[in-house]
């Protein structure tokens, strides 16, 4: 769609047409028969949960990833609180994390009672910049919680280097980044430990869920003990066995993933390289189409890696605007596109404000969040769908554009 044609549309803010007759959202879950016929499966058998869907979803997720375990959990935080407990976090510790993320990241870190350490992200890809991670660090520093956002991966070699030097475990948020790729290598088998989220937006779905993978046996028995009450053994296996007796060997959690939720979650493995596939493909016409537009800064993406789209956030150029981000949110949706925003700067919530008063400032991740708006981004997009999206924001864009 050219600027010249664009700019004879009314916006649907001002009355004119929408885009779309029906609101296309951000990010969905796809499910087909395959995916259906496996959760029926499991509800006819004889284990809803501490099956055998659980160990062979694990074990051919940890393969896909290339780590050596995989546990799996009943959320992505969950999954992300296991990581802070086995990570040895405690109250006096500290976790160095991005302020750019869902909340969760960070809140994994209070609930051990240690303390969250913000450090600013890199302006390009807005993961957490080593360079701004390094003053940070001190003998208090038990981990480093990196977020791979939009799922771009972090610079992972270098927050390694840097957590190794100060004895710390490098904990890879990569709940968006399933399938993303590093310096030629699946995210899961890099840093000490990896955390994925299955939430029906994300590349893989089971409803709710999550996993942590690690190439660390020591770690991985650590985790699956705390998402089982920190009990030394499984239901299963002591069925199996004749026996009954169990401890308690440290205080974890209920934070099972039911066979219902693997099952659905091994179905929807077989389709996983295709919906990556598709995302990147989705990417890639977004980028095309948007190369000419000044107005806005499309996500960057660095050499060594293939991210895998969880998020495609575009950054407005306000200079070069007649109006602020939410006015311009508020036109896109009224196109019937459902963008969203992603993030608040996690130490901008009231609750960290009120409890953490004296917060620094982040200034790349608080420019950035004032100018964020992410894309209608998922698998199971149409053709038509992708078009929608390029001709919406081009119509809103080039209305709000300077002359
Ligand atoms: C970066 C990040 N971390 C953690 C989570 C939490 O995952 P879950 O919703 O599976 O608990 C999310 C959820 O969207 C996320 O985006």
């Amino acid at each position: 769609m050219s600027a010249s044609l664009t700019k004879l549309e009314t916006l649907a803010i001002h009355g004119g047409k929408p885009v779309r007759e029906k609101l296309l959202p951000y990010g969905r879950q796809s499910l087909d028969d395959s995916d259906i016929c496996a959760v029926i499966e499991v509800l006819k058998s004889d284990w809803l949960t501490t099956g055998p869907k659980i160990g062979e979803f694990e074990e051919r997720f940890a393969s896909w990833v290339g780590a050596r375990h995989a546990i799996s959990f009943s959320s992505g935080t969950a999954a992300l609180h296991g990581t802070a407990f086995a990570a040895g976090l405690g109250p006096g510790d500290e976790a160095i994390t991005t302020p750019m993320t869902f909340c969760a990241t960070a809140n994994c870190i209070l609930y051990q009672g240690a303390t969250p350490v913000f450090a600013d992200v890199s302006h390009d890809t807005l993961n957490l910049d080593p360079q701004k991670v390094s003053p940070k660090l001190s003998s208090r520093t038990r981990a480093i919680i990196a977020v791979d956002y939009a799922g771009h991966p972090v610079e992972l070699d270098e927050l390694d280097e840097l957590a190794k030097r100060h004895k710390a475990l490098l904990i890879e948020d990569a709940s968006h980044a399933l399938g993303a790729e590093y310096r030629g290598k699946r995210v899961g088998g890099i840093a000490d430990m990896t955390v994925f989220s299955f939430h029906p937006v994300k590349h893989l779905t089971t409803g709710e869920g999550g996993m942590v993978t690690t190439n660390d046996a020591r770690l991985a028995e650590t985790l699956r003990r705390f998402r089982n009450h920190g009990i030394g053994s499984e239901a299963r296996a002591r069925q199996e066995a004749g026996q009954w007796f169990y401890e308690m060997v440290l205080l974890g959690f209920n934070y099972r993933l039911t066979d219902i939720a693997c099952a659905l979650g091994l179905s929807q493995l077989e389709k996983l390289a295709a919906n990556l596939a598709r995302r990147r493909e989705i990417a890639r016409q977004y980028t095309a189409a948007f190369r000419d537009l000044s107005a806005f800064t499309a996500p960057a993406v660095r050499d060594d890696v293939n991210p895998a789209w969880h998020l495609y956030p575009i950054r407005l150029n306000l200079q070069m605007l007649t109006s602020g981000r939410a006015e311009i949110f508020r036109a896109l949706r009224a196109e019937n596109m459902g963008v969203n925003v992603h993030y608040v700067p996690v130490h901008q919530h009231p609750y960290y404000r009120e409890r953490f008063p004296s917060q620094e400032n982040y200034p790349v991740a608080e420019d950035a969040y004032e100018r964020l708006i992410s894309l209608p981004m998922f698998h199971s997009m149409t053709a038509q769908d992708v078009e929608d999206v390029i001709h919406a924001v081009g119509k809103v864009v080039d209305h709000y554009r300077k002359a």
